[in-house]
């Protein structure tokens, strides 16, 4: 049995960011592959595909060619352990997708050798930046032709102000590719058209002064490539991990997530340079992964997965100690102790129950609505991890319900929803129905079929006259209440009971902030 600080020395706990298209989900089927999770490469793609025929809200994400639900998939390759948060690359959903990069400890960027850095891609890196994650680079589609390699690798420098470290060096693109150098261990991997999904890779070991260079790659490409490195080596940074590790350089891996071609380096490089969990900071202290309490927070919530069950699934994430199933923990906010019973795995297919699992694993807590994005559980004293916001909605629609007889079911169905924390419901004060508040509108859809498919009823979102929502408190009693008093119609409780202001347009906003200059405003609202 392995002891608490092997384990976690053994764990990557990442995600893959990109602007849609560039390659993720063929990345990650790949990835499935190497770690034997999947047998075949369309498997994620066809799972997906089950899974949507499940319910009509999973059709728009069909119809509208993105991937609206996260998940897990936990693999293992070459004795590491690794846990692939999927995070969901539409605009629309960028909220999920923050809260999903506060449970990594790295990330896989990937680009399209074509487009270089989308606007995705840029938004996610940000996301990213936010914290340090560190980051990994992986340009993708070098089978068919693409920028050129010096001039993509500088607009990742100046776009991201970024360091770059490429780690392994295209020979050739598009039709004249050859292979990839591996610019660490002096290799030529070769490059075989032909062999789609076998994942096993031929590898020749080559230095660049070597005839055996020219021999593998023929003597032009052998050629330019001497020259390129030479290039690389003097323009290039060297490799510096605690660079890296700080989110201010990035290694550059290339390949192609569709022939199989540079995915297995990129693993390595992954089990090679990412972190294993690192130390995590909560309310009252730093928690240390190798503690032997369990600690952890909660990052997602997920509703009505399986639309048989009203449970829901809270994604958990480790931050310390061994975790054994039936351990009893206590919820912070609430106060009261679990026992988690049935925890789960999530693989590339199943779920499986969560035994023993350790810091950097992700567990699925199936419960009935107790845990909320951003609880922690904790076996030690009460703390809360601390970095999981909620943003203040972009887009605020009135509910309109067909049946008024179904308002306590529609109550219900919103507040589920909004566990999931993609949507929040705000109660005006005045006593009109719910505002719902997204952070891009394409929700409105979603959250309309699901409320059909899921709680059999009719409703739809009509503009409520309110452009966005504030947090608002005050230092004293008197001066929110007299805040409150002349705001009347703009006053609402979000699920919690916090006060919100809503506002009609930016000047209100402004307004108000100006005439109650000890009332403070904010955007997003830490859970503690
Ligand atoms: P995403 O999850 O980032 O949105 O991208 P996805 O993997 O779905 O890939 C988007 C398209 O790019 C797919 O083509 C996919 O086959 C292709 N692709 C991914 N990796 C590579 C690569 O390394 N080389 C090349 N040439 N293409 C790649 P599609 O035509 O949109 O879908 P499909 O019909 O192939 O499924």
């Amino acid at each position: 049995m392995s002891t608490l600080s092997d384990a976690i020395a053994l764990r990557r706990t990442f995600a893959i960011i990109s602007h849609p298209d560039a390659g993720k989900t063929t990345l990650t089927e790949k990835l499935l592959m190497f770690g034997g999770a999947i047998q075949m490469a369309g498997a994620v793609r066809a799972r997906g595909e089950q899974r949507r025929t499940r319910s009509d809200w999973m059709a728009i994400e069909k119809e509208r060619g993105i991937s609206v639900s996260a998940s897990v998939m936990s693999f293992e390759y070459a004795g590491l352990s690794f846990n692939l948060l999927d995070t969901p690359g539409h605009e629309d959903f960028s909220e999920d997708t923050y809260r999903t990069l506060t449970a990594v400890d790295s990330a896989v960027m990937v680009l399209d050798a074509a487009k270089g850095i989308e606007t995705q891609t840029l938004k996610l890196f940000e996301v990213c930046r936010l914290r340090d994650v560190p980051i990994i680079t992986f340009v993708n589609k070098v089978d068919r032709e693409g920028r050129e390699t010096f001039d993509l690798l500088h607009e990742v420098e100046k776009t991201l102000a970024l360091d770059v470290c490429p780690v392994t060096w295209p020979i050739g693109m598009g039709r004249d590719l050859k292979g990839v150098y591996d610019l660490v261990n002096d290799r030529v991997i070769m490059f075989d058209p032909g062999r789609g999904d076998h994942i096993a890779e031929i590898s020749v070991d080559a230095p660049l002064d070597s005839p055996r260079l020219d021999e593998a790659v023929g003597k032009a490409a052998a050629d330019r490539l001497r020259e390129e490195v030479e290039l690389v080596r003097g323009g290039y940074p060297e490799f510096d991990l605690e660079s890296f590790l700080a989110g201010h350089l990035t290694p550059v891996f290339f390949g192609s997530a569709l022939k199989t071609f540079g995915v297995a380096e990129l693993l390595k490089g992954i089990g090679r340079l990412a972190p294993p969990p690192i130390s995590r900071k909560a309310d009252t202290r730093t928690v240390e992964p190798d503690e032997a309490k369990v600690t952890g927070f909660v990052f997602k919530v997920q509703a009505n997965m399986d639309p048989n069950h009203r449970d829901r699934i809270a994604f958990f994430r480790i931050c310390s100690g061994r975790f054994r199933r039936g351990m009893k923990m206590k919820h912070v906010r609430s106060g009261k102790v679990m026992a988690l019973v049935n925890p789960v795995f999530f693989l590339a297919r199943d779920r499986e129950l969560a035994e023993e699992a350790f810091p950097g694993d992700i567990m699925g807590i199936p419960n009935h609505g107790q845990l909320r994005i951003g609880d922690t559980l904790s076996e030690s004293e009460d703390m809360n991890f601390l970095g999981i916001p909620t943003f203040a909605p972009e887009v605020l629609r009135r509910v309109r319900l067909d049946d008024p007889m179904k308002a306590k079911q529609l109550k219900k169905a919103l507040e589920d929803l909004a566990e999931e924390g993609v949507s929040q419901v705000f109660k005006p004060l005045d006593g009109s129905t719910w505002i719902v508040g997204v952070v891009g509108p394409l929700q409105f859809d979603v959250l309309t079929t699901r409320i059909e498919s899921e709680y059999n009823i009719k409703a739809g979102f009509e503009d409520g006259g309110f452009v966005t929502a504030r947090w608002v408190a005050a230092e004293s009693e008197a001066e929110m209440k007299r805040f409150m008093d002349s705001n009347k119609s703009n006053m609402a409780e979000d699920r919690d009971g916090a006060m919100v202001y809503l506002a009609r347009n930016s000047w209100q906003l402004n307004r108000a902030q100006q005439d109650f200059e000890k009332v403070r405003f904010t955007a997003t609202r830490e859970q503690h």
